[in-house]
């Protein structure tokens, strides 16, 4: 028992120092003083997602964190009909391209064969009750903040998220189709502690 409990603290021990190269789960401050009852530390493009689930009114209040350049974008996606970037539904945060305040659009993504004009502000298949989205200098990430109706008022999603620096016409558009880029899927049960990460 004993000798289980150790391997089980070493695995707890190794798992915390690999999230130290990405965002972490712990110590994370946010605005308004939200805060989050659950967190799984995404394994690709720096990022991490907290969240908490409201199952009376199915709900779900998530803050996105990612790493990336003030000139750059991020987006997190449910994709409540598939996997991957078809179908999913994004919230992407980016600079204003005039005034470069930190703005963010809901766009559902109805295939990957997207042009500039599709990448409007928009109604998503599910409701969204908040959001919001901001830039932090000192942390040198993003956070956005959402308030959504779970699809299904089903714990279980598919979910994926991006990061790129490359725009056109003044919105996100374009990122790597390689590498981490393709890989920043995972579908999460928000019923759990940590989300029960799978690919
Ligand atoms: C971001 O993630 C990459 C790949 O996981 C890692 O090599 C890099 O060190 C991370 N960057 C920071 C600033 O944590
Ligand atoms: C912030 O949240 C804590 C606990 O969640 C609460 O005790 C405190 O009153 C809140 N502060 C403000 C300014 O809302
Ligand atoms: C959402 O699902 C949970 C768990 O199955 C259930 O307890 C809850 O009543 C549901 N909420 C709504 C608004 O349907
Ligand atoms: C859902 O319920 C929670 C409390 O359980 C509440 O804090 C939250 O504001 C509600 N969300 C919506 C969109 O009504
Ligand atoms: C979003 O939904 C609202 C209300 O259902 C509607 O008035 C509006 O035109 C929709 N916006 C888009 C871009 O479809």
């Amino acid at each position: 028992m004993k000798l289980a409990l150790g391997f089980v603290l070493i695995l707890f021990l190794c798992s915390l120092h690999g999230r130290s190269t990405a965002q972490s789960c712990v110590d994370e401050a946010f605005s308004g003083n939200r805060s989050y009852s659950s967190c799984s530390s995404l394994p690709y493009l720096n990022a991490s997602l907290h969240w908490t689930y409201h199952p009376s009114n199915a709900s779900l209040d998530v803050a996105y964190r990612a790493l990336q350049s003030s000139s750059g974008w991020v987006a997190w996606a449910i994709n409540p009909t598939s996997s991957g970037m078809a179908g999913a539904n994004a919230f992407l945060a980016f600079p204003n391209p005039t005034t470069g305040a930190t703005t963010v659009f809901t766009t559902p993504i109805s295939s990957t064969g997207l042009i500039p004009s599709d990448v409007a502000d928009g109604n998503l298949t599910f409701a969204v009750y908040g959001r919001e989205a901001e830039y932090s200098s000192a942390g040198g990430y993003y956070t956005i903040y959402a308030s959504l109706e779970l699809p299904g008022n089903d714990t279980q999603q598919n979910t994926v998220w991006q990061a790129s620096t490359t725009f056109s016409d003044g919105v996100p558009y374009g990122h790597r189709f390689s590498g981490d880029n393709v890989l920043s899927l995972a579908s999460l049960d928000f019923s759990v502690q940590g989300g029960g990460l799978t690919n």
